[in-house]
Order: C-alpha cells, then structure tokens, then sequence
C-alpha cells in the first residue's frame, strides 16, 4: 500500500481515502461516494482496530462481511481496498499510541475510556501507510471527527479531513454497523434518539437557550422506552465540546443510549434564531 500511494503521489494524482471497521452500510458508501470525487484515486481500509475496544466491548461480536464489503466498496468507487491484518498493524512489541489532552474527555471519550487513543493512533498508522491528500470521515461520529481534526492540525499532517453528513433511514435512524444487533421492538425504541434530536432542534429554532430544559425533555422521552438506558446527552460548542450554558450560537447535541445491548450514538446542530448556514 505504501509503495502504491508512493507511486501515486510522485506521478502527481491525489489520494482520497475513507477508513472503516467494514461491514458496509449506506452511510459508510456515501462517505466513498463523496470522496472519490475529491481526488485521482479512492481508497478505503477494512480494519477492526483492536485498540479502540475497551476490556468490557466485545471485538469478536464486531460485524464482519468481507467478501461483501469488497463488492460494495467497488460498486462506490473504491480504486484501492486495503485490508491489513493485525499481526502487521500490530505486531508484537507493539508499544507506541497518540493521546490527545482534553476533547477525548468529554461524550463518549468518557464512558469508553481509551477508545479515542486507539482511534489516534490507527488513524495515524492509515495515514502514514495511505498517504492520503484528502480523508473523509462520517459527522455521525462527531467527536471522533473533531479529535481526528485536531490532531492532524496539531502534528501537522499532510492530509485535509472532510466530514460528511450523517446518513439515515426513511424514519430517521443514523445508520450504523450496530444497528443489526437491534430486534423489532428495539429498532422502534431507538428512533427515540433522532425524535429528541429533532424536538431539540425545534426548540432552540423556535427561541429556547436553556440546554437544561433540552436535556430534561429527551431524558423523559428516552427513559419512558422500554430497555434503553442513557449514557450521555450534551449540548455543547461543536470545536471544544465544551457544554454550552446558553444556547447563544449554534451548537451540537450529541447522546449516547444503549437499547438492549446496543450503544448507538447520534447528534444534531442546534441553531438558535438567524445563525442558520446560509
Ligand atoms: O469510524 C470508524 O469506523 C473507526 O473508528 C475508524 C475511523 C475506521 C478507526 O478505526
């Protein structure tokens, strides 16, 4: 893969380049879609990084379909699939990880102690394998965006990242690899999260500054579903991820809500009275 990226780059094509665990969905395709119009060449990675699991997250029941994600990632564009095997990702004596300071704290860096370490440093491994000019990663993973940002402006990689939009079903539900693990009736709880997602947004739209009342509202929606239980809800400024007082400016709600086994994750900006995008 390096020798190629190599190649590619000293003939002086771009690299766009969308990493992912497998297990492909829409939202994983439009990432590739997206991306392979930014550069020469689209490369995506298959690699289930071991070190963003924490003891208690089970690896082994992550889902996996090669042979399928191959197909699916040539029907999206994809030039270049590269899936290394952990032994060469990491072999043994492996002792090396990048850590950021203070945004792997808050959200979900909180209840997944280590997860965004393991996220740092296979990031950095891909990069410096692929070489990419460009990297797109899903705004459905908005922290993980955000330490991603970060860090490559903070050590100065060569690779401008790209978040893309979240992906969802006709109802609502961000898609996720996780969402196959959902029975019937704990896919229909967990619209629950796009519903407050979305009354939150009518209610900042609509001239409500108090994340207080936001939070108090979604925790009544979510706790009145059956088997969900919630790990965290946020509203805060969408750079530091700091918890906003005041919704004054246009802000992220991010919340984390296991239904049955199942942690999803979802978010939303927030926009108060004239701070629309344009
Ligand atoms: O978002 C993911 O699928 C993973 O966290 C990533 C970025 C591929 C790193 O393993």
């Amino acid at each position: 893969m390096q020798h190629r990226a190599e190649r590619i780059r000293k003939s002086g094509q771009t690299i766009a380049f969308v990493p992912t665990m497998g297990y492909l969905h829409k939202g994983h395709l439009s990432l590739m879609v997206h991306a392979s119009n930014l550069a020469d060449h689209l490369v995506a990675s298959i690699f289930v990084n071991p070190t963003q699991f924490g003891p208690n997250e089970d690896l082994s029941k992550y889902p996996r379909d090669p042979e399928r994600d191959a197909a699916l990632a040539a029907e999206a564009g994809v030039d270049i699939l590269f899936t290394p095997h952990e032994k060469d990702l990491y072999p043994a004596g492996f002792e090396t990880f990048v850590t950021q300071e203070a945004l792997p704290d808050h959200l979900c860096g909180l209840s997944r102690p280590g997860h965004f370490r393991g996220v740092l440093t296979i990031v950095t491994k891909l990069f410096h394998i692929v070489k990419p000019h460009f990297a797109v990663f899903g705004e459905k993973d908005f922290q993980q965006l955000a330490v991603i940002r970060k860090m490559t402006a903070d050590l100065n990689f060569d690779t401008e990242i790209i978040g893309a939009p979240t992906i969802r079903e006709s109802d609502g539900l961000a898609m996720s690899s996780r969402n196959k693990f959902l029975s019937e009736s704990h896919r229909k709880s967990a619209l629950v999260l796009y519903r407050c997602l979305t009354e939150a947004r009518r209610m900042v739209a609509e001239g409500e500054t108090d994340p207080q009342k936001i939070i108090k509202m979604s925790e009544a929606e979510i706790n009145a579903e059956a088997d969900t239980a919630i790990d965290y809800i946020a509203i805060c400024h969408p750079d530091t991820l700091d918890d906003v007082r005041v919704i004054g400016q246009p802000a992220v709600m991010a919340l984390a809500v296991k239904v049955g086994s199942t942690r999803l994750i979802d978010n939303r900006m927030l926009f108060p009275p004239g701070s629309e995008p344009g």
